[in-house]
């Protein structure tokens, strides 16, 4: 558990589960570790603006073309973020890392410092990497990196922080994001292999894929697991369906998919490009499709939180918001469009009032990026990342049809 060194800095990092990253578990050509959730929030936030800004900026890089498009995304200004604990040396020592697949370099010592060992080399290569919300430089280096018991990558290449911002609470980022978002932040290298990549090249597993079981934040059973190589057949409760990544831009840029999405059965937003995003909590969608789902639900805008309220008859009364994406239809119960009423105060909402989290995306239909599947729709469906087939995949978990929230 972390609690922010500095009160006035007032980042609580609120610790949904306080169960440790469990031992890696490999599976057939693939590599599995456990996470935790938590709520990383300052105050009273306005969630939705928090989400707005993220996919601006997202939309700025992408028309200024794909390298411009290629900074870094990270979690470190998401609501609810991920950490797992990793060793890195021999003997290890374990830090406590961000998993951010918005970015790609793997780096520590934002607050624990490093401690060299038999495995460390220093490359003499200089790194820096800038988040938009924070940046950290420094010295790289290649290290073991023990991502869990039984799982070690030989030689990672890792930035030694030796200054950060931004990071209280973490010792830094296990990236997990594509490559190329390493380019340029090294010194002498066009870009770095990542953790992923790694595990590809030694063999540890067959498919540059990452499987990601977000659970609940308010379920009892609050860790999630990634998966390195593929999906977890253990955690689904369908097959995994892939889609391609769109053509679309600015969606392109990232992992874009084409999908409709339907209100109790009526459309709200016709086939379009968006994003699947890990870093940002909501669901977005256009503004245009946002506006009929505000009058169907009879959501009236909370100021504080920038979200939906709606009552508790409308809530009886709310239908399932479901997104075809390729052949398969994947619904949000009314239970999964509300934010989880125990976290309300977390938020700076008022306990008992049920806000809903879908939001308003700041832009009509036809922008080339026109939702997000955030947080609010992963944690209820299982996704698959996949870099070698260019697809990305869902499925349905044990927590689709969860109650609570
Ligand atoms: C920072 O690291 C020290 C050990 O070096 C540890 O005792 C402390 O709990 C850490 N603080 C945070 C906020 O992680
Ligand atoms: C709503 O979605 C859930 C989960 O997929 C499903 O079980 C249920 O039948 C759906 N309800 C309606 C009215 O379609």
């Amino acid at each position: 558990m972390v609690f922010p060194s500095k009160a006035f800095l007032s980042i609580f990092f609120v610790v949904l589960s306080s169960a440790d990253a469990s031992p890696l578990r490999p599976v057939a050509g693939k590599a599995t570790l456990s996470f935790a959730a938590r709520l990383n929030v300052r105050g009273a936030v306005n969630i939705a603006a928090a989400d707005r800004a993220r996919v601006q900026a997202m939309k700025q890089a992408g028309s200024m073309g794909k390298r411009a498009a290629k900074s870094s995304f990270s979690v470190t200004n998401a609501i609810v973020v991920y950490t797992a604990q990793v060793g890195v040396g021999s003997p290890a020592t374990e830090y406590t890392l961000l998993i951010d697949t918005g970015s790609s370099n793997t780096w520590l010592g934002a607050n624990a410092s490093y401690s060299p060992t038999s495995t460390s080399v220093d490359t003499g290569s200089t790194v820096a990497v800038s988040y938009g919300s924070g940046s950290f430089s420094g010295e790289e280096y290649t290290d073991t990196v023990h991502l869990s018991t039984g799982l070690v990558i030989s030689e990672q290449s890792i930035g030694v922080a030796s200054s950060s911002q931004g990071f209280e609470g973490v010792d830094g980022i296990l990236g997990v994001g594509p490559t190329d978002l390493t380019e340029n932040t090294v010194s002498n290298f066009d870009v770095v292999p990542t953790v992923t990549d790694n595990l590809y090249s030694q063999g540890v597993i067959g498919t540059r894929a990452l499987g990601i079981y977000f659970v609940p934040a308010a379920a009892p059973d609050s860790i999630g697991e990634l998966t390195f190589g593929g999906h977890d057949s253990l955690k689904i409760t369908s097959p995994v369906t892939y889609v391609p990544l769109t053509t679309t831009l600015p969606a392109s840029n990232y992992w874009g998919i084409d999908q409709s999405i339907s209100y109790g059965g009526s459309t709200i937003l016709s086939e379009t490009a968006g994003i699947v995003d890990t870093g940002t909590t909501l669901v977005l969608i256009a503004s245009n499709a946002f506006s009929t789902y505000q009058t169907a639900t009879g959501g009236v805008l909370d100021e504080t939180t920038g979200l939906l309220k709606i009552t508790s008859s409308q809530y009886a009364k709310l239908q399932n918001l479901t997104f075809k994406i390729g052949d398969r239809a994947y619904d949000l119960t009314p239970n999964a469009q509300i934010w989880p009423r125990t976290l309300n105060t977390n938020l700076g909402g008022i306990s008992g009032v049920i806000y809903l989290i879908v939001a308003d995306i700041g832009s009509n239909s036809g922008s080339g990026l026109d939702f997000i599947n955030g947080y609010a729709f992963l944690q209820r469906h299982y996704s698959v990342f996949d870099t070698t087939n260019s697809q990305v995949g869902f499925a349905t978990t044990i927590h689709t049809d969860d109650r609570s929230n």
